[in-house]
């Protein structure tokens, strides 16, 4: 089954969160001048255009990316997302686009798509990419497996499932518990949406569980649960490795985000273990 397309989301709350601690974990990795891999197993189209088709559509990002661009008061972290991403007018970027913008030239960006549509707007979206990009119409689960250990020995790793098929949610532990075995120093970054499943928490509970020497968990609910049980209430981000800063400039910066992207029951979850 591939009828998620990401286009309708673009720009939205899980994304002002997802590629805002994106963009914060490629700065952190670019502190230090050495080549590193960036694995989209998830990777969408790219790069999307907000103001027709899809994405014009159900105008999520007028309450996401939207909503951040009226004001002049924003935390560092925000400042430097929304810098980036309305950096061209025409496109908001996707993870891929992101990661091309901010990763060493040096590096290598591998990026999976199963979906056919998305898979060849891709291939548009990098058509001067060159060898740093290498594009794959595959699994992106199994593509990581067959990645690990990355030859230059530092990768970013993006996991961002649409979680239409209920098994997503075990094969991200499955699929970490592997690369941890082969490349145990990674910074692995899994997004999640907030939904009333229990999937969800037990998904949770297996991450933390993993051997690492760090975990980071952050969610965003933009207003309380449903109460008939239905819809996503907010989304959130669980990362193995993070950069040890990355806790501080959350703190700094959730409760902004809260004020500003939230409703009714608006909320914030920040912890970490090891
Ligand atoms: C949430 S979107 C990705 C968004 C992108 N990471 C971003 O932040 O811009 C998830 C994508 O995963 C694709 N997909 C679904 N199952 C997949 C799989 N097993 N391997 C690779 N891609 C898959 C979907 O077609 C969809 O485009």
């Amino acid at each position: 089954m591939l009828s998620y397309r990401h286009a309708f989301h673009a720009g939205n709350h899980a994304d002002v969160l997802k590629h805002a601690v994106l963009v914060f974990m490629l700065d952190y990795y670019n502190q230090k001048d050495k080549p590193y891999w960036f694995i989209d197993t998830h990777a969408g189209a790219g790069r999307y255009q907000l103001n027709t088709g899809f994405a014009a559509k159900n105008a999520e990002h007028e309450t996401g990316i939207g909503r951040l661009q009226t004001r002049d008061d924003m935390p560092e972290m925000l400042r430097r997302y929304v810098a980036l991403a309305r950096e061209d007018a025409a496109f908001y970027p996707g993870s891929p686009l992101i990661a091309w913008k901010l990763s060493r030239p040096q590096g290598k960006l591998w990026l999976f798509e199963l979906h056919p549509t998305d898979v060849s707007l891709l291939r548009d979206t990098f058509a001067r990419g060159g060898r740093r990009v290498q594009i794959q119409q595959a699994d992106g689960f199994a593509g990581l497996k067959a990645l690990l250990p990355p030859s230059p020995r530092r990768a970013l790793i993006f996991i961002d499932p649409p979680y239409e098929v209920k098994d997503d949610y075990r094969y991200v532990v499955t699929a970490l518990k592997d690369a941890l075995q082969r490349f145990a120093t990674g910074t692995y970054a899994v997004w999640y949406p907030k939904l009333q499943r229990p999937e969800i928490r037990a998904m949770l509970e297996n991450l933390k569980k993993l051997p690492c020497k760090d975990w980071l968990n952050v969610a965003l609910d933009i207003h309380a649960p449903n109460p008939d049980g239905y819809g996503m209430h907010g989304s959130g981000l669980f990362i193995l490795n993070p950069p040890w800063t990355l806790h501080a400039a959350l703190r700094e910066t959730l409760p902004w985000m809260v004020e500003t992207l939230g409703g009714e029951g608006a909320g914030y979850e920040l912890e970490s273990g090891n």
